[in-house]
């Protein structure tokens, strides 16, 4: 398996990944989109609203504000119980997570006594407007979910949906984590998708059950290798304040396996809890039975970086191919799903030339208007195919002499069997559409 050092040294070479303010030292553990990551994370949030939105006729989303009424986060349990176990090295005074370490008794860096631990609250604190006091204080949101719950009975009044709909939003969240790490897996700012699913009571163990499958067909309709993702279902006392049950799809990263995505019966906790705290009915009405009943709820939970990661460690592929003079060089390539790949097509005249260049040019705004699509006429046609292979391309299209001399068509390049065709002009965004599924 590829190791993370290759990852983050291909991340930043080709701008998918940078450093954060890294010409002034670097923030710990906060990490800046390069072009091509940004396009990575549109294709990704467009991959999820397309399935887990529009593409269902039970889902609807919205976007609600990072800042909210600070009450909110007391109601939630966030405030009592969203922490971590924080032990500090007597010796070397570095902090851990008590739960991530092998040995408790000793420091893993020197060896020293460590403190007792004590519960570390996650969440980042700001103020509103100027006077920076306790009245004025309110939480960068850890979860998107508690924006969805608090506008449960505006959306059911606007939209009129019938049990069971599901609330999604995709957005920023922040966590004040006592160990960050493994490049963009755990951060503390970072970016979910969030699925809030209400159901009826009693409905809830077979929504569960029916969530995780979904997910995990996801994962494996972008093309993540089925054996490196595995269910884990959560003990008793690893639960989260909310849960009844919760699963995790896993990943078997460099480092061994981690989640990936969490799948929880967060039950009627939620909404229940805010209907008390603000004397507001949240509840649904069953016109069969005539009865008010509060959902349950099941959440498919993600982080869009944690999708990004894996993508490009799993897509990661180091292979021999055979020169046209019969020397084995080695070929880079990032096997990454078309709909995921930050770059669709890329126009490759076979030479710098006044002759080929028009027609180029031409090829390249018809499909720059449909696929996100790079020109490139720098170098050898074998170095640009290289480049191409190394960040994802999909597909490479050549434009020689006999385009423009003889029968007005293209070569299309496959990028993981290198194999070609000949395409008219005529014929190309057809032919590109087929071979670029969503
Ligand atoms: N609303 C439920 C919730 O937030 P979670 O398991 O704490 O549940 C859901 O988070 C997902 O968000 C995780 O499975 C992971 O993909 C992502 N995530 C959580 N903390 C993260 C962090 N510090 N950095 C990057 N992604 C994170």
């Amino acid at each position: 398996m590829v190791d993370m050092d290759t990852i983050v040294s291909l991340c930043k070479r080709r701008g998918f990944v940078f450093q954060s303010s890294e010409i002034y030292g670097g923030l710990a553990s906060t990490y800046d989109y390069g072009p091509l990551g940004i396009e990575m994370k549109r294709n990704i949030r467009d991959s999820w609203w397309r399935t887990f939105i529009n593409g269902r006729d039970d889902c609807v989303g919205i976007e609600s504000a990072i800042l909210m009424h600070p009450q909110v986060w007391v109601t939630s349990g966030h405030l009592a119980s969203f922490s971590d176990p924080l032990v500090e090295c007597r010796n070397c005074h570095r902090r851990f997570r008590e739960d991530h370490l092998d040995d408790v008794s000793k420091c893993p860096e020197c060896d020293g006594e460590l403190t007792n631990p004590r519960q570390f609250n996650m969440m980042l604190k700001t103020f509103l407007g100027p006077i920076e006091d306790g009245a004025n204080q309110v939480y960068l949101r850890p979860e998107t979910a508690q924006g969805i719950f608090v506008n449960f009975q505006n959306v059911l009044n606007s939209t009129r949906r019938k049990l069971p709909f599901g609330i999604g939003q995709i957005g920023k969240s922040f966590r004040n984590e006592i160990t960050v790490g493994n490049f963009i897996f755990r951060t503390r700012e970072f970016e979910q998708m969030e699925l809030e699913y209400f159901v009826k009571p009693g409905d809830d163990e077979v929504q569960h059950k029916m969530w995780i499958n979904f997910c995990m067909d996801w994962f494996l309709g972008m093309g993540i290798t089925p054996e490196k993702l595995r269910i884990r279902d959560h003990e008793r006392e690893e639960l989260s304040h909310y849960s009844k049950a919760t699963s995790d799809i896993e990943y078997l990263f460099p480092w061994g396996w981690g989640e990936l995505m969490g799948i929880a019966n967060r039950t009627d906790f939620d909404l229940k809890a805010h209907s008390d705290a603000t004397s507001t009915r949240l509840e649904y009405f069953d016109e069969e039975t005539r009865e008010h009943i509060v959902p349950y709820v099941i959440e498919p939970a993600i982080g869009v970086d944690r999708v990004l990661i894996i993508n490009l460690i799993d897509a990661y592929t180091e292979e021999d191919t055979h020169t046209s003079d019969g020397k084995t060089e080695k070929r880079t390539v990032l096997k990454l799903h078309p709909s995921i790949a930050p770059v669709k097509v890329a126009v490759l005249p076979l030479s710098r030339n006044d002759l080929l260049r028009p027609k180029a040019q031409q090829v390249f705004d018809l499909i720059r208007k449909r696929f996100v699509t790079q020109y490139d006429d720098a170098q050898s046609i074998g170095r640009r195919y290289r480049r191409q292979d190394e960040i994802g391309t999909p597909l490479c299209i050549t434009i020689d002499f006999q385009t423009v001399e003889q029968d007005d068509a293209v070569t299309i390049r496959d990028r993981d069997t290198m194999s070609q065709v000949r395409v008219p002009i005529s014929d190309l965004l057809v032919s590109l559409q087929e071979r670029l599924p969503q």
